[in-house]
């Protein structure tokens, strides 16, 4: 039932007012004088009268700043519309939490909830009311720079978190609680399938691909009440998403019932004339408000073009009618007809932007989302230990991640910052090492100086955060040699060596994992990622991080990822020296290390796995029930995986699928007995036909740590 007084206002709208609700725009063009908007302003096409009466503005933020643009807005819009403010709020605004990809392998959808939700009251106090989050898109290429804005490659994992965010930036209730954001999932859809896994490149699979493992996650969110959705840059079997009906009339609107707000990504409208799908504006505006794009973000095709199309009768206003009101109910649904400043407010900004709870919570949610690779008994360090603290990333504010961008590195905690909290300043040499991707003589020696007198060598490496994120695909995902070299240099002292990582996707770690004696991931940890990482190191915090995307052998193996088929000729152990299986000649098929994968300061011991039957009957369900015991000297936190098998199906199906998890806490000499419960419901899958059920048939059950040391039980599936 829409509301009247929407609807009203609809009426009094003339189509240029309407076309113009349409457009998304940066506040430079509300803000800038005249004279330096000339050019932006001729690029896009833009008269004054367009801006006058542009539906949103993305990236402007600051309470004071919202305010005063709202209400200078507000004063020449003949209607009083309000602005909605939207933001890349990806994972924090000022208190920036660790990369989402390093959330993903907190497992802990409580954290995740806890992360959005202090990033929502961050950014609704100083005046946002939307965020472009979560981004749910599925990789397996850890090419692809954006991997590290994503929760991994498990279509299920990957949905679990997409509910989670998008509670904790909507809330119970978006209309009365100013503190939350409408979220908007992205990047509809399948965008980090990008062939080579480089950004933009094209996107290519089946339907049923598409739906078994890349559209879970986006439903998931919407499922969860997420307000808004934005189109992909990339095409879907061959058809730009932004101009895509099928994807998002057919599916997305009438199979979904999806009756938010759609909004294209960044001139993406646009770029359907580059991918050949358009002969220009005219054509790309068609195409897009014919698929539903509601919204045009930072390309002018909508206002340049729909009038005329209206006016030659190309189009019908009713398409633009519906999008107009789709974006007026969502301005409705924020209170902003009430109050256009929402949560705004320049005095409470400064109590609650990085208050020591948000900091307190950033620190807990990176030390969480570390995930610790090797550890040959050197870590954790004690306080009495002589520390060389070594590496680019020994003191660097660059540890936010590339999608930070009201983050200040000069309110990062750095790792040095962080350890000299844990032990006295004199037993802590540091030195750079060398830079990101280039060294000088002087920098290498002074870490030789610095790691002469040391016991224990930590190694701060990494990527700079430019070299992840959009645009920021790399085809040699190695360390930089000058940082391999600097690990091999040190490794002559003979002395323990603990690598510590800053990056923003899986790498290939040779050269650091066997060289290192520990290798501890950080990702980008955020604000507080200094003092989070060093209560680690020292063991104040016990490790729990479990990895959501496969670290590679090498590029060479790419895509590699855990729920792959088996083939015709699979590889096995005892046809490994055959030539004609699936394999290669210089490298081995497995990752270096696999989905789901993450050590800790204790170890877990499994008993053996029990199935409460060995059939499943229709509409029954069967239990799994394992034993899971802390018998170290640390209380620890343990993920406990459960993967399914089918073993025939109408079509392939993968060797292993995440059905179910558990992260237990254990105390030292504690058991658990963890039961899992599986249902018919969970053995569906997309046939052929692109019915959505299960089949008749035997089943594996596997249970462990991660999706490699595993035990396997067996069942039959009756129909
Ligand atoms: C970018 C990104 C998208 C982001 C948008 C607004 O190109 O693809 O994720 O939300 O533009 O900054």
């Amino acid at each position: 039932m829409v509301n009247i007084s929407v609807t009203a206002l609809l009426e009094q709208m003339t189509l240029d007012e309407k076309i113009a609700q349409l457009m998304q725009i940066t506040p430079n063009f509300l803000t800038d004088n005249k004279a330096d908007l000339t050019g932006p302003m001729e690029w896009m096409g833009l008269t004054e009268e367009n801006v006058a009466n542009v539906g949103s503005v993305l990236s402007s933020v600051g309470a004071g700043k919202v305010i005063e643009l709202q209400k200078n807005y507000m004063a020449n819009n003949r209607l009083g519309i309000p602005l909605l403010f939207m933001a890349d709020i990806i994972h924090g605004y000022r208190t920036i939490f660790p990369v989402t990809l390093a959330i993903g392998c907190s497992w802990d959808m409580e954290l995740a909830e806890r992360s959005a939700a202090i990033a929502a009251k961050e950014s609704a106090v100083a005046g946002i009311h939307v965020t472009f989050a979560p981004m749910v898109d599925l990789v397996r290429d850890p090419r692809w720079g954006r991997v590290m804005e994503s929760t991994g490659e498990d279509p299920y994992l990957n949905s679990e978190f997409a509910r989670a965010f998008v509670r904790g930036f909507q809330g119970e209730n978006l209309s009365s609680d100013t503190d939350r954001l409408a979220a908007c999932v992205k990047h509809f859809a399948a965008y980090g399938a990008a062939e080579g896994g480089r950004d933009y490149n094209t996107v290519n699979m089946s339907e049923r691909q598409l739906r078994e493992s890349y559209l879970p996650a986006y439903k998931a969110a919407l499922e969860e009440g997420c307000e808004m959705v934005m189109t992909a840059f990339n095409v879907v079997d061959g058809v730009p998403a932004t101009g895509n009906k099928w994807l998002m009339r057919k599916l997305l609107r009438e199979e979904w019932g999806f009756e938010g707000m759609l909004i294209s990504d960044w001139g993406a409208v646009h770029e359907m004339i580059p991918h050949g799908a358009a002969e220009g504006g005219e054509q790309a505006a068609r195409k897009a408000i014919q698929a539903g794009v509601d919204m045009e973000m930072m390309s002018s095709c909508y206002v340049n073009n729909l009038k005329q199309l209206v006016e030659s009768g190309e189009i019908d206003e009713a398409l633009i009618d519906e999008s107009v009101l789709r974006v007026l109910l969502l301005k409705e649904k924020l209170g902003l007809f009430e109050n256009p400043y929402r949560g705004a407010d320049e005095q409470r900004e400064k109590e609650v932007i990085l208050c020591d709870e948000h900091r307190r919570a950033a620190r807990e949610i990176a030390a969480k989302s570390s995930v610790l690779l090797k550890n040959e008994q050197v870590l954790p360090l004690h306080p009495g230990q002589r520390i060389a603290l070594i590496g680019p990333f020994a003191q660097s504010g660059d540890i936010l991640g590339p999608w930070s961008i009201w983050g200040s590195r000069e309110e990062a905690v750095q790792l040095f910052e962080g350890i000299s909290e844990k032990t006295a300043p004199a037993r802590i040499s540091v030195a750079q090492g060398c830079n990101i991707e280039t060294g000088t003589e002087e920098q290498l020696a002074e870490a030789l100086q610095a790691a002469q007198s040391a016991e224990v060598i930590v190694l701060a490496l990494g990527e700079r955060s430019e070299m992840s994120g959009e645009a920021g695909s790399r085809a040699d995902i190695r360390l930089p040699q000058v940082q391999l070299d600097l690990i091999a240099r040190l490794k002559q002292f003979g002395k323990p060596i603990a690598v510590v990582l800053f990056n923003g996707r899986p790498l290939d770690l040779h050269g650091v994992i066997d060289q290192a004696d520990a290798v501890l991931e950080a990702w980008y940890p955020g604000t507080e990622g200094g003092g989070a990482i060093a209560d680690v190191l020292f063991g104040d915090v016990n490790p729990s991080g479990r990895l959501t995307m496969s670290f590679p052998h090498s590029v060479g193996q790419i895509p590699v990822y855990y729920n792959n088929y088996n083939t015709g000729r699979p590889l096995k152990a005892e046809n490994a020296d055959q030539r004609y299986v699936s394999k290669y000649l210089d490298i081995p098929n497995a990752p270096l290390l696999p989905f789901g994968y993450g050590l800790s300061y204790t170890t877990f011991t499994y008993g053996k796995a029990k199935l409460s039957a060995d059939v499943l009957q229709p509409g029954g369900q069967l239990t799994v029930t394992v034993e899971v015991a802390n018998d170290g000297k640390r209380a620890g936190e343990e993920v406990v995986q459960l993967y399914m098998r089918d073993l025939v199906g109408e079509v392939v199906r993968p060797l292993k699928e995440l059905k179910a998890f558990e992260k237990i806490s254990l105390k030292p000499g504690e058991g658990k007995s963890v039961t899992f419960t599986l249902q018919e419901e969970r053995l569906r899958y997309y046939h052929s036909d692109l019915s959505y059920e299960s089949d008749a048939g035997d089943f594996q059950v596997f249970v462990g740590p991660n999706s490699r040391d595993v035990e396997t039980l067996a069942f039959r599936l009756l129909k």
